[in-house]
């Protein structure tokens, strides 16, 4: 008897909590396509996965690009939803409130876009995977934008896995990851940054992307998990 093999899409497979992802799912049951906007990160993410995987560069961000993606692509069975934004941290009073419309349009909007232009060919038997952040779930100074930008992610998820049921609709929620998002910082801030957080944290370091890649690899394999938030934060969420 031949064994269905399922076809994974990572939108911002190329680094981070998506590529950790990757590396998760593929297998033998597993096809996995990684995209990301930057050709030369695509192919080194491509070549540590063993070129194993398939690649697709485009900008999650342009409509036109992601209804030319799905339309290639065809059939397939899981939406993993990756691709990044960083603006909206920063204390209330300062916060440059465009960032929060830049934030959205970064994050929010590339990933409802996506999961609107797979509608048509992704297996309704097969699942989509949010990102959003667990700023959206603190209460900590200093978030109140970047949590503003994640939480619409959150709020969506229960009722789109109830709008497009059978569809399995989840989010995660990563605590602090050790991952390029942070590469806007000097090396030496980004450490003491991470310091403080493991600190913090119940399990007393940050987190890696493996272990967010984990989260999302659960969620997409477990057929009876729909409409539901995991937080994957070493417990941060209780502590901040
Ligand atoms: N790291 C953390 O501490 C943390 C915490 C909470 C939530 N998150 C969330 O986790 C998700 C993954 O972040 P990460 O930490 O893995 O960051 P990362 O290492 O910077 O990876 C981001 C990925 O998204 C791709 N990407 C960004 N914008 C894109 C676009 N417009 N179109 C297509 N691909 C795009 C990037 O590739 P290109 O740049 O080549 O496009 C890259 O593959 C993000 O949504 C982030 O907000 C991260």
């Amino acid at each position: 008897m031949t064994k269905t093999i399922q076809h994974a899409v990572v939108i911002g497979g190329s680094s981070g909590i998506g590529l950790a992802t990757a590396r998760k799912l593929l297998g033998p049951g597993m096809k996995v396509t990684i995209t990301g906007r930057n050709e030369e990160k695509l192919k080194s993410a491509w070549k540590s996965l063993g070129g194993a995987a398939e690649k697709a560069a485009f900008d999650a961000s342009k409509p036109d690009e992601v209804t030319r993606f799905f339309e290639r692509l065809g059939p397939f069975d899981h939406l993993v939803l990756a691709a990044s934004g960083g603006k909206g941290l920063g204390p209330f009073p300062t916060l440059d409130l465009s960032d929060i419309g830049s934030g959205v349009e970064e994050k929010v909007r590339p990933q409802l876009s996506c999961l609107q232009a797979a509608l048509p060919t992704l297996n309704k038997a097969g699942s989509v995977t949010f990102i959003s952040a667990v700023s959206a779930q603190l209460a900590t100074p200093g978030v109140a934008g970047i949590a503003a930008i994640n939480g619409m992610l959150l709020t969506v998820v229960p009722i789109l896995a109830l709008e497009l049921k059978p569809l399995r609709v989840n989010v995660v929620a990563p605590g602090v990851i050790d991952t390029p998002w942070w590469d806007f910082l000097a090396e030496e801030q980004k450490q003491t940054i991470f310091a403080d957080y493991a600190g913090k944290t119940p399990v007393g370091r940050v987190g890696q992307a493996e272990d967010v890649g984990d989260a999302i690899a659960f969620l997409v394999s477990n057929g009876f998990m729909t409409g539901q938030v995991l937080t994957c934060d070493g417990g941060l969420r209780f502590a901040a």
